[in-house]
């Protein structure tokens, strides 16, 4: 049983509740993070706290701690639960919906304190630094039906879902998402990055996706490593015809992608760039 937070208190997960008439329940009014930690060290916590205080501005919802409190309760939730998550491979959610109020409207009450709840959960080891020890992804494509406020972490992830089960639902492991221009924004729950050549392309960063934390790490990453990263968009057809695929996100840090809608990118395989952008990654993470 993991030790969960939530509203100042430390509690088994299975006794954290909230009311049915709390807003993130009711409308998922509400922001969110998800912080990587490995062997206690967190990935990108600067980057997580501006984006999560950026969210929460946005939707006018009070930020209810500053950093080193936050840091505080991540601290204490990856320590309370060293021993349920042994592998130390600890995921760390935060969550602050507006609240609960009194009756179900949809204009948001201005006095009502959020409720913040926050748990541990494993995640996956850290990539691996060799190609044959890395498990590739196969994803699907789709139109991107999701909102034109996806820059912000909102926890009304219901396109995300539908998104990411219509991948599930075809048996690969994500869905790569396309606008109405057809290029590629980003995917249900990643950011997406192309190899072409040599070059390394990733959608540069509007309301249509989400700013990630993984993404900033490693375009800083790969500069530091001479390796010539490019924020433009690309379309599906460039997605297709590239070289190598990766998607990045907090769970999966670098993920090497060989499928797209059933076709190979590449050789269908894990690809050298891949290679140097893992080693790149790896080696600036914990300074980020
Ligand atoms: N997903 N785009 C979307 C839509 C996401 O949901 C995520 C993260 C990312 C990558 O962001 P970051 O690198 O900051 O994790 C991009 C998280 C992990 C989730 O919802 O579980």
């Amino acid at each position: 049983m993991t030790i969960a937070f939530l509203n100042g208190e430390f509690l088994p997960l299975s006794e954290a509740k909230i009311s049915p008439m709390d807003r993130g329940f009711l409308f998922g009014d509400g922001i969110y993070e998800v912080i990587p930690t490995y062997n206690g060290s967190p990935v990108g916590f600067n980057g997580h706290m501006s984006r999560l205080s950026n969210g929460l501005n946005a939707v006018e919802i009070t930020n209810p701690f500053d950093a080193p409190m936050w840091n505080d309760i991540l601290s204490q939730l990856v320590e309370k639960n060293r021993q349920a998550i042994p592998s130390g491979n600890i995921g760390v959610y935060f969550h602050v919906s507006r609240g609960t109020d009194v009756k179900r409207f949809h204009a948001y009450p201005k006095d009502i304190a959020p409720t913040v709840f926050g748990f541990a959960f494993e995640i996956a080891p850290p990539q691996p630094t060799d190609k044959s020890q890395a498990k590739p992804l196969k994803v699907a494509l789709q139109q991107d039906k999701r909102w034109q406020r996806c820059h912000i972490k909102s926890t009304s992830l219901l396109g995300n879902v539908m998104h990411f089960q219509a991948g599930v639902d075809a048996g690969v492991n994500e869905t790569i998402l396309f606008n109405n221009d057809g290029m590629i924004t980003e995917a249900s729950s990643c950011n997406v990055f192309i190899v072409k050549e040599g070059a390394i392309l990733t959608s540069p960063l509007n309301h249509e996706l989400l700013p990630g934390v993984t993404r900033a790490i490693a375009i800083e990453a790969f500069k530091q490593a001479g390796l010539v990263v490019t924020e433009a968009w690309f379309s599906k057809d460039e997605l297709l015809n590239a070289d190598e695929v990766w998607l990045t996100s907090s769970s999966k840090e670098v993920a090497p992608v060989i499928e797209v809608d059933g076709k190979p990118i590449g050789d269908g395989k894990v690809g050298d760039v891949w290679l140097k952008a893992i080693h790149a990654y790896h080696a600036h993470k914990f300074n980020a």
